[in-house]
């Protein structure tokens, strides 16, 4: 499967989100194709956050080769799957995207979690680090989910590789 995780700078959020799905991935032999991108083209060619940075290695997951992007038209028609981290990422992605925009292909994260109730993974980017943590941990539940619904078999994610009895890790298990 190729997923899209998607925010604003593409510094804070998606880059986490691309990296805790990534590490699920490969631990569960899940070959999917994983990435980020922002709306916003600020922090174009930049790591990501310290902040973001530092939480994920805390969690075990290393973010730190990851650099932001511009999120593109032409990414509705790479991605099979494309996760907003917000409601005003899918407003941009909508004007970005203009015909190419895919409803189909596209939803809030958090929905995985509680479906329909159109939540957001807050933005950390003006507060301080306990801010990056919450969404740290807002973003695994959401991919444990992603992991749990795709990557079983039969379930529309590529399986090859897949080892058998995988289940989906809480971070605080994956120390
Ligand atoms: P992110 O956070 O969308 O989670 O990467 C932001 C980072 C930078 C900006 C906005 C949001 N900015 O406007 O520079």
């Amino acid at each position: 499967m190729k997923v899209l995780m998607v925010c604003l700078g593409n510094i804070c959020r998606s880059p986490l989100a691309e990296g805790i799905l990534r590490e699920k991935a490969r631990r569960a032999g899940l070959h999917w194709e994983i990435d980020s991108a922002g709306t916003n083209g600020y922090h174009t060619g930049e790591a990501p956050h310290h902040l973001s940075q530092k939480v994920a290695r805390l969690n075990g997951v290393d973010i730190s080769t990851q650099r932001a992007r511009r999120f593109t038209a032409d990414d509705f028609q790479h991605f099979e799957k494309i996760y907003a981290m917000a409601g005003d990422v899918i407003d941009d992605m909508r004007r970005i995207a203009g015909k190419k925009f895919d409803p189909n292909k596209v939803d809030l994260l958090m929905n995985e979690v509680h479906p329909g109730k159109d939540q957001d993974v807050p933005d950390p980017w003006y507060g301080p680090e306990p801010g990056y943590h919450e969404v740290y941990k807002m973003i695994d539940v959401a991919a444990n989910r992603i992991i749990a619904k795709y990557g079983q078999p039969g379930a529309g994610g590529s399986t090859q590789g897949q080892t058998s009895g995988f289940t989906p890790q809480k971070s605080h298990e994956q120390k």
